[in-house]
C-alpha cells in the first residue's frame, strides 16, 4: 500500500529547502510538507532558551497535524540546540542539520576552515565537538551572521542584494587573524547555500563551500528505503507559522512547493 504520509522539513524561513532539493532529487515521488516558522524568524539572534523552548513544542504540533513519516530539522540553529530534546519528545524519525565539519576538512589543503552560520550556532558546544572530533589538525575560525540570512531571504524573493554585501560578510570571516589561510568554508546555515553563488562571485579569491544537503538526502533515502511512495508526485505543501512572504511562491514552486497555508 502507498504509504502518503510526508516527509516534513523545518526551518525558520526559506533556509531549509537546500536540504530539501537534494531530497527531493533523490525521492522525487516522496510527499512533501515544508514549514517556515516565519512568526519565529530570524533564530540566529534568538537565545538558546527560546530556541530550546519553541523548537520540540512547535514540532510537537506539526508532527500530531501531519502526521510525518519522518522530520528533518533543516536548520542548523534549531540543530545544534534542541536535537536531542526534540528527539527524546518524539515518536518520530529526526533528521537533524549540523556543520558539515568533517567533509571540510576532508577536503581543506591548508587545514584552515571557515564556519559561516546563524550567531547562535557558531557560540554552539556542538560546533567546538564537531571540530574537535573531525578537525583536529585545523583551524577553525567562525563567524556568525544574521545579514546573510537576510540576504537569501531577500534573494529567493526575488530582490537581491548588491555584491558588496556579500564580501561584507565574507570579510568576517576572511579578514580574521588566519583568515587568510582559509580554502574550504562551511555553509553552517541551511540560508547560505542558497546563495553560495553569490558568496563565491564577491569572494576576493577562490574558496570552496560545503554543507550538508546531500549527506542528509542520502540519510532520508537510507531511512525510509522501505517505503512505497506513490506513484506520482503529490503536490507539495509550504506552511507559514505567520505571515508569508507572497513573493516567494515562485521560489516554493520551484521545490515543488505549490499549496501554500499558514498555520
Ligand atoms: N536556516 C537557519 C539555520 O540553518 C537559521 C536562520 C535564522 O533564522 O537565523 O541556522
Amino acid at each position: 500500500m502507498d504509504d502518503v504520509r510526508p516527509l516534513l522539513f523545518f526551518d525558520s524561513g526559506v533556509g531549509g529547502l537546500s536540504v530539501l532539493a537534494p531530497t527531493r532529487a533523490l525521492l522525487p515521488r516522496a510527499p512533501l510538507v515544508y514549514v517556515a516558522d516565519s512568526a519565529g524568524f530570524p533564530y540566529g539572534t534568538r537565545s538558546e532558551g527560546e530556541i530550546a523552548a519553541r523548537v520540540p513544542a512547535l514540532l510537537g504540533r506539526l508532527a500530531e497535524r501531519y502526521r510525518p513519516r519522518l522530520i528533518v530539522i533543516a536548520c542548523n540553529t534549531a540543530s545544534t540546540i534542541a536535537l536531542a530534546a526534540v528527539r527524546a519528545a518524539l515518536d518520530v524519525p529526526i533528521v537533524g542539520t549540523v556543520p558539515a565539519i568533517r567533509p571540510a576538512a576532508l577536503l581543506s589543503e591548508t587545514r584552515t576552515i571557515g564556519v559561516l552560520g546563524t550567531e547562535a550556532t557558531v557560540r554552539q558546544p556542538y560546533v567546538t565537538d564537531l571540530a574537535e572530533r573531525f578537525a583536529a589538525d585545523c583551524t577553525v575560525i567562525r563567524h556568525g551572521s544574521a545579514a546573510l540570512v537576510a540576504l537569501a531571504e531577500a534573494e529567493l524573493a526575488g530582490s537581491p542584494g548588491d555584491d558588496a554585501a556579500f564580501a561584507a560578510v565574507l570579510a568576517g570571516l576572511l579578514d580574521q587573524p588566519g583568515g587568510e589561510h582559509i580554502d574550504v568554508i562551511v555553509n553552517a546555515c541551511t540560508h547560505f547555500p542558497l546563495v553560495t553563488h553569490r558568496l563565491a562571485a564577491a569572494a576576493p579569491r577562490a574558496l570552496r563551500f560545503v554543507d550538508g544537503g546531500d549527506g542528509i538526502a542520502r540519510r532520508v533515502a537510507v531511512l525510509t528505503a522501505r517505503t512505497e511512495w506513490p506513484d506520482r508526485p503529490v503536490e507539495g505543501r509550504a506552511v507559514f507559522t505567520g505571515a508569508a512572504d507572497p513573493r516567494l511562491a515562485g521560489a516554493l514552486a520551484r521545490h515543488g512547493l505549490t499549496a501554500i497555508e499558514t498555520l
